[in-house]
């Protein structure tokens, strides 16, 4: 049993000197230690030694355990160590490898002009305001005068939610006039650009979702004076101080009177024609219309309870898409929604 006991020592020593793995050490833990393990198996006999053996034997064999399991954990540990070390010398940082290049977005060139021009009006203490998309008819027509019957009313022109037509995808940012003078007293100066919808084909100047940018501005003693100095100014600093607007009698049902404001074609100046052939800028024209405009119907005051006796006000109404066109030189509409990166890029 003692030569048997040494044999056991001497291979398992060897066989763990050669392990490799910890895979290696656990298969030879097993082997020789588990509960089928040869030294186990060793101990298992010691029953049928005499009484006087059994200790040294014991002692022997508990002797032979230890120093596997010993031998056992000094392996663990080299063979930790080398594992660690090969995966060391293997993930060298070599830092004149070139980098992966990261691609960096920028912002929207529709929200660029958008930004630009949130600041100029913030600069005059314009307050920028956020509404609903999805408006009831009160607000997006009722109350700023548009009736029942109205022909912008139709259900061929608006996306509305319900069959007796009382909610709506808003048509025009306008419905953010009343929502404000409801919770605000004047002097009020406020901004409101948001998304509004039509059942528009999209084409290169239509698009069923477009960007419009509402302004108002409610004081005592507001005139049209107040109205032609403040967008004139405005528009001045977004196309270029040496920009020519011209104003022209409209009709809108909320305002009164109304007008649109037009800035003389900056490629052709006004004539409509460049070198002999007809300006593709203004399309022969010689004026790009910028924005509807007016003084704020008395009627309007009152629907949202500012006494017209006391207060008056100006309010305008543009397209920011059609601003972002002008300035960046985009012909077509379409591309300012597509997203292409090819074309973002560009701006
Ligand atoms: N809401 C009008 C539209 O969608 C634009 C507009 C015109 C807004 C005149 C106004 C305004 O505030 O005074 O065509």
């Amino acid at each position: 049993m003692k030569e048997q006991l040494e044999q056991i020592k001497q291979q398992a020593m060897a066989a763990l000197n050669n392990a490799a793995t910890p895979a290696d050490l656990e298969e030879l833990r097993v082997r020789y230690l588990g509960k089928k393990g040869e030294v186990t198996a060793v101990l298992k006999l010691m029953g049928k030694l005499s009484a006087e053996e059994r200790p040294i034997m014991g002692q022997l064999a508990n002797s032979v355990r230890a120093e596997i399991e010993q031998k056992l954990e000094d392996r663990k540990t080299q063979i930790h160590a080398s594992v660690l070390e090969a995966k060391l010398a293997e993930e060298v940082l070599d830092v004149t490898i070139p980098g992966v290049e990261v691609v960096m977005g920028h912002q929207h060139p529709m929200n660029q002009v958008l930004d630009q021009v949130k600041e100029i009006f913030v600069g005059l203490g314009y307050q920028v305001v956020d509404g609903p998309e999805v408006e009831l008819a009160s607000y997006n027509f009722t109350r700023l005068n548009i009736e029942e019957g109205h022909p912008s009313r139709d259900r061929s022109d608006t996306f509305y939610f319900n069959d007796d037509d009382s909610i709506l995808l808003r048509t025009q940012t306008s419905p953010m006039q009343i929502r404000y003078m409801e919770n605000h007293k004047p002097p009020l100066c406020m901004l409101a650009p948001g998304r509004v919808f039509r059942k528009d084909e999209a084409d290169a100047t239509h698009s069923p979702m477009f960007h419009q940018i509402e302004g108002l501005v409610v004081d005592e003693h507001i005139t049209m004076g107040d109205l032609k100095g403040a967008l004139v100014a405005i528009m001045k600093k977004i196309y270029g101080e040496d920009s020519v607007m011209r104003f022209r009698p409209h009709h809108f049902p909320f305002t009164e009177p109304s007008c649109e404001m037009d800035m003389q074609c900056h490629k052709c100046h006004g004539t409509g024609e460049v070198d002999g052939q007809t300006c593709s800028t203004c399309h022969g024209e010689g004026w790009i219309e910028l924005l509807g405009a007016g003084m704020v119907h008395p009627d309007v005051l009152r629907n949202c309870g500012i006494d017209p006796e006391k207060y008056s006000g100006f309010a305008f109404g543009m397209g920011l898409e059609r601003m972002a066109m002008g300035r960046l030189r985009i012909n077509d509409l379409r591309l300012i929604f597509d997203n292409d990166v090819r074309f973002l890029n560009q701006f």
